[in-house]
């Protein structure tokens, strides 16, 4: 049986970060969620279909094959056979995708690969929904968040590090309306699992994040 360590949260909490060091650490196979739907968002993005538009959001998705591989063991996403994972990296591809994750059927078209992709390996995968909708047996479920300003913070000075404009209060708000926007559906809203363990980055560093997710982990599975 495979082992499967489920990690929700908000944007910006740290989650893709916190999961990769961590299956690095532990010999899992790290599964981005989020970069399947963007994947899907950056479809519509390049056909210029408006993300409201329910019924060619709808149209559309029979067109669209996600699937995944493993390169140095990063997960890269393909869309309809081309990799994608250099392109889906930016704000308005992340805007697309959390408003067309809010359709069902959207959703739907992702659901069995997530799950096979936990059956057959250890995996530690992340998302908004993957405790609650997609692994409700996972051995270990993290709900991982952080304050607005925290996580706002940290992406202006992620910005800003790289010599890229920035401006701390359109991201604060950015993220407060991502947060209203995934919290909210009513599909698979974002939302810690019953049986997940909060855990607040706030006031913590990556690697004491890191190392508090293991000791969870290692108390129940080990
Ligand atoms: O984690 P991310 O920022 O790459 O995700 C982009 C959007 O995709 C997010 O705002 C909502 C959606 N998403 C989702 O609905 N369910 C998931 N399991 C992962 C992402």
């Amino acid at each position: 049986m495979s082992i499967n360590l489920a990690i929700d949260g908000p944007a910006g909490a740290g989650k893709s970060t916190i999961a990769k060091k961590l299956a690095k650490e532990l010999g899992f196979v790290y599964v981005d969620t989020g970069a399947m739907y963007r994947s899907m968002g950056l479809y519509f993005l390049r056909k210029g279909v408006d993300g409201k538009d329910e019924a060619a959001i709808k149209a559309g998705c029979p067109e669209i094959q996600v699937s995944i591989q493993y390169e140095n063991n990063e997960q890269q996403v393909l869309l309809n056979g081309e990799n994608v994972s250099g392109l889906i990296r930016t704000e308005e591809v992340g805007k697309m995708a959390s408003t067309i994750s809010a359709y069902g059927f959207v959703r739907d078209t992702l659901t069995e690969l997530q799950r096979n992709l936990a059956k057959t390996q250890n995996v530690i995968m992340d998302g908004r929904d993957i405790g609650t909708c997609i692994l409700p047996n996972a051995d270990v479920k993290i709900y991982l968040t952080a304050s607005v300003e925290c996580r706002a913070t940290r992406r202006y000075k992620e910005l800003l590090g790289r010599g890229v404009e920035a401006n701390y209060d359109e991201i604060a708000a950015d993220i407060a309306k991502r947060d209203e926007q995934d919290m909210n559906r009513e599909v698979a809203p974002l939302k810690q699992a019953e049986d997940a363990v909060l855990v607040d980055s706030s006031d913590m560093n990556i690697d004491e994040v890191v190392e508090a997710i293991r000791k969870i982990y290692q108390e129940k599975c080990q």
